[in-house]
Parts: C-alpha cells; structure tokens; sequence
C-alpha cells in the first residue's frame, strides 16, 4: 500500500509563560485505505496532531510528507492545493454556515473550486443521498438534528473526493447509533482507498478502525488489538 501521509520526527510546541512540548519527535506512515483512530486524553494533542496534518499549522521541527512529497518544500499555491482538494478536516460542531441550506453548504465547496454551480449542485445532491440527508437538502442547520448537520459536514468535507479525510471528535456529540452510522461512511470511504484518522474517546468504534494511535505525553503508540 503506498503511504498518504508520513510524519519524521515532528514535533509541536507552545510557548506561553513557559514552553509546552506537545509532540516530541513522532514518526508514523499512514498509508491509502487505512482507517485509523486517534485517542488520547483531553489536551493530549490529538487536534494540534491533525492540524498539523491537515497543513494548516506549522511544524516546530520534523517534516510532514503528503504523498512522498515533503510539505516544507511546498509553495503557497502547491499547499492550497493540497488543502483545497486532497484532505479534509470534519470537527465536532460549528461545521456549517448557518445562513445556508444542507444542499448550498456543500455545494458551496465545491463552487470553490472552480466547478459549475449546477454540476456542483448534482454532486451535492448525489453526496447528500449517499450520507443518508436527501430528505433534508433544503433544510437550515438550525432545523436539522446533530446528527444530520455532522453528515451534512462530512458530505461537504468529501465532495471534492480528498485522499486524506481527517475527523476530530466527529461523534462527540452524537448517540451511538448515530456514530455508528457515521463509522460506516468511513468505511465506505475506506473502501475506496481513502485514508480517514478520527479522534475519538470513543472505545466501541476505536476497536472496529485497522489500527489505534494513542498520543501518550507527547509520544505517538499505535496499538492493533
Ligand atoms: N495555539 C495554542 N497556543 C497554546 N497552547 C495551545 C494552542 N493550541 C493547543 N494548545 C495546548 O496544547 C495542548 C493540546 O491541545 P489539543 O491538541 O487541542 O488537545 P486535544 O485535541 O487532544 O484535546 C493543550 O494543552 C492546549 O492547551
Ligand atoms: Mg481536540
């Protein structure tokens, strides 16, 4: 399998009154079609760990790759690129624009980058049906439940069809069947060779990903059983 994203001794620091040392030095290879869960204490670094990830944060030290290719070498055009089309990042709420119906926020996406509005709207629709909300395009988030607003997020997040599909919390708020329903568009998408790491304190779904990585004071394990 080749390898989606490679990490080489990086770290992550904040420096407030003092220096926090958040990532000490982790090295992991994720490779395409692996789904992956992410544990770790509150604070631990999880989303610090994704952002960094997902290029919207800078490394303190080590190198990132994407697809064999290392990210610091990338200009700002190339980064964009990657960001806009290659990964995406789904959190726990705040994930849609209130303003806009389930079928514009994920059209919008797509309208982004440059596609028609009436292709971008099929997309959206067919993208819709898929995560299980085709009852519910023209609905406001407000008027949606917690459940569907996150697979109205996750629809958004895959319709430009990214390698890397990056989940922070995304069934923190949601009750287990809902989660469960949400586990299954990650193995859908796993089954199309897509790479998927969520954050989780949920044990019941962490079991059923390829593989854990726990972030333990700073350093990265990864468990199989
Ligand atoms: N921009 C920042 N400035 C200073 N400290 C930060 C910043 N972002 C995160 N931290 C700190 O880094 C630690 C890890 O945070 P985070 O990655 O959000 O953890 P998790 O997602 O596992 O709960 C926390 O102690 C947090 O306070
Ligand atoms: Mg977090």
């Amino acid at each position: 399998m080749s390898s989606i994203i490679k990490v080489v001794n990086l770290s992550k620091s904040f420096f407030l009154k003092k220096k926090l040392n958040i990532l000490k030095k982790i090295n992991i290879e994720i490779k395409k079609g692996e789904l992956i869960a992410l544990l770790g204490p509150s604070g631990s670094g999880k989303s610090t760990f994704l952002h960094l990830i997902a290029l919207l944060d800078q490394p303190s030290n080590g190198e990132i790759y994407f697809e064999g290719k290392k990210t610091s070498q990338m200009n700002d055009v190339e980064k964009d690129q990657v960001r806009g089309k290659k990964i995406s990042i789904v959190y726990q709420q705040n994930n849609l624009l209130s303003d806009f119906t389930s079928l514009e926020n994920v059209a919008i996406a797509m309208i982004s980058t440059g596609k028609n509005i009436k292709y971008a709207n099929n997309e959206a629709k067919k993208i819709l049906r898929n995560v299980g909300v085709s009852k519910r395009l023209d609905h406001f988030p407000s008027d949606l439940s917690v459940g569907e607003q996150q697979r109205v997020a996750i629809a958004r997040a895959v319709i430009n069809e990214p390698q890397l599909i990056l989940a922070d919390e995304p069934t923190g708020s949601l009750d287990q069947s809902t989660s469960n329903e949400i586990f299954n568009l990650f193995l859908k998408f796993k089954s199309q060779n897509r790479s998927i790491i969520f954050a989780t304190h949920n044990r019941e779904l962490a079991n059923r990903a390829d593989y854990k990585l726990q972030i333990i004071d700073g350093n990265i394990r990864r468990s199989d059983e």
